[in-house]
């Protein structure tokens, strides 16, 4: 079985892989991350979304190989140090789908921020059609899109604001 290297949420993990695994089972079942989920068989929901070297990937559409030397972070690496516990540690999507009521059953969550995460790391000050068209490959079931758009603007603005406040 081919042997991969991978860091996931800062910490290195080496096995061995079967060649078919895809990655998304890799995170779940190997390694115990059920932060990100699977909610299709189309590779169409993006609930499984994580962020490999930075940029959004549906990590069903990919094989455990295919991540071999890769930097990957899931929704359970994204608070600061990694301190889910802390709402302090949250990232401002995380605080911002909590204070805009951006989910409801909260499964698509994990994956409308990572990629929302690639979304305002590419365009800063999106317009709200610039973040549905950036969300459009992830489905909520729950939410009409409305409170994630506005999660999205809000988180934008606290990033905007800190990185202005880093500045001076
Ligand atoms: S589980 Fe990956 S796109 Fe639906
Ligand atoms: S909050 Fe339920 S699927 Fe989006």
């Amino acid at each position: 079985m081919p042997r991969i290297s991978v860091r996931i949420d800062g910490v290195t993990y080496e096995d061995e892989v079967e060649a078919r695994l895809l990655f998304v089972h890799y995170l779940r079942d190997k390694i115990g991350l059920t932060g990100t989920n699977i909610g299709c068989d189309t590779s169409n929901c993006g609930a499984c979304t994580v962020l490999l070297d930075d940029h959004s990937a549906k990590s069903c559409t990919m094989l455990a190989v295919q991540a071999d030397g890769s930097e990957v972070t899931t929704i359970q690496g994204l608070a600061a140090g990694n301190g889910a516990g802390s709402a302090e540690d949250w990232h401002p999507l995380q605080t911002a789908f909590h204070t805009e009521h951006g989910l409801q059953c909260g499964y698509c969550t994990p994956g409308m921020i990572m990629a929302s995460v690639d979304l305002l790391a590419e365009n800063p000050d999106p317009t709200d059609d610039e973040i549905r068209h950036g969300l459009e490959g992830n489905l909520c079931r729950c939410t009409g899109y409305q409170n994630i758009v506005a999660s999205v603007r809000t988180a934008a603005q606290e990033m905007r604001s800190r990185t202005e406040g880093a500045q001076q």
